[in-house]
């Protein structure tokens, strides 16, 4: 049966993780998947979550079964940290809620429950997006559309175009917008350009999708939520995917959430048993122990202080380490200007970039990143950024 399958080309993203392993060069560089790396290169646990892990050993008495939207107390305490602890929507018991394996379960689960509201809804996507929101959402069976986000060549968003393109979107499709530090880009919209989008959504009625899976990298866990808080606030329907991959490390634990934001509490309690449902139709639940462990976390005073200094010092490093490499990039005569790297946010920036050059980079230099020209800025550190520099600059 398997002889029909066609072989697949690497995935854009993970298939550089392999590739840089099997590379022999001592100072090769790996920009690729977006972890958080330290200043030696290791993906360090949060001393939040080493200490929360402690707890658990002691708390957690038997693996049965979790319920199926999975644990209640983290899902509580997410979507007061996504949506503000006085947030109107939780107050008015309007948001339907499960804790999903990783934001990729989150994304896939919401993208089923959209095909059951309407198979032939369409997404609109950011122009460039995540490499993998394309076969998430798609595979669900939905209908992908795109809108204009980012320009290349002026390295900063094409909001205009990003507005006449939205304001042609139908009502009832669905526009996926990043909640914070755009990936791929690191282009993200403004406090007054998120307030014009929530315009033009409230004037052609479409359904915003957010996926929040930086939260804390950009500006301040705050901050970060504008967009989220203000769609979630000033429409009657969001959809939201968050993932805590990145802001709690958790990565291998597979910790997300997928939440609806409904018109009333009747449609919540409707959507709440969908949602489950699509959720026993993949997975069933969700694995317990990530989420246990952010539970701990944001319901303890001094262990969420602690993570919250953890998540600053994360996005304070990587603001260095931009700077640290614009500032090598000139040291070295590179004849483009590279100082959009500073405004942009979160673990990526667009080099802009042709993928030729991306490609000669790996080739001659080991340097390893996506052939958008995204790299992962947290792979930067003191010994490396001469060595990237130089040669970024040998293949401009
Ligand atoms: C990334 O964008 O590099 C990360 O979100 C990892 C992934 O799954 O692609």
């Amino acid at each position: 049966m398997f002889e029909v399958l066609p072989p697949l080309a690497p995935d854009p993203i993970l298939g550089l993780s392999a590739a840089y392993q099997e590379d022999s060069n001592a100072h090769k560089i790996d920009l690729g998947v977006g972890v958080y790396k330290d200043e030696q290169g290791n993906t360090p646990i949060l001393n939040a979550v080493a200490q929360a892990q402690k707890i658990l050993l002691e708390r957690e008495t038997s693996k049965t079964y979790i319920t199926p939207q999975g644990n209640q107390g983290y899902i509580d305490n997410m979507l007061s940290l996504l949506l503000g602890e006085k947030s109107p929507v939780l107050m008015a018991d309007r948001v339907a809620a499960v804790q999903a394996p990783g934001g990729c379960g989150a994304l896939r689960i919401l993208s089923e429950l959209l095909v059951r509201c309407n198979e032939k809804t369409k997404v609109w996507v950011s122009d460039p997006t995540w490499a993998n929101h394309i076969p998430l959402i798609g595979s669900a069976g939905l209908q992908i559309e795109t809108y204009p986000y980012f320009d290349k060549d002026t390295a900063g968003i094409r909001f205009d175009a990003m507005l006449d393109s939205l304001k042609k979107v139908e009502k009832g499709d669905v526009v996926l917008l990043h909640g914070c530090c755009h990936n791929p880009t690191g282009a993200d919209l403004t406090k007054a350009q998120w307030d014009a989008v929530l315009e033009v959504a409230k004037e052609r009625e479409f359904l915003p999708f957010l996926d929040v899976a930086y939260l804390g990298f950009g500006d301040s866990l705050e901050d970060d939520a504008y967009g989220v808080r203000l769609m979630a606030e000033n429409l009657p329907e969001v959809i939201i995917a968050a993932s805590c991959s990145k802001n709690f490390g958790l990565y291998r634990e597979r910790v997300g959430l997928a939440a609806i934001v409904t018109a009333d509490t009747k449609t919540r309690k409707v959507a709440q048993g969908q949602i489950m449902s699509v959720a026993r139709g993949i997975y069933s639940m969700p694995p317990s122990y990530g989420g246990a462990l952010v539970d701990i976390i944001l319901s303890d005073t001094s262990l969420r202080k602690d993570w919250e200094s953890e998540v600053n010092a994360m996005r304070n490093r990587m603001k260095t380490l931009r700077a640290m490499l614009v500032d090598k990039l000139h040291e070295n005569g590179a004849d483009k200007d590279f100082g959009f790297i500073n405004e942009q946010k979160g673990m990526f920036s667009f080099l802009c970039i042709s993928p030729e050059q991306v490609r000669e980079v790996r080739e001659k230099h080991s340097v390893y990143f996506v052939e958008s020209s995204r790299v992962n800025i947290a792979g930067i550190n003191q010994q490396n950024v001469d060595t990237l520099a130089k040669a970024l600059v040998s293949v401009l």
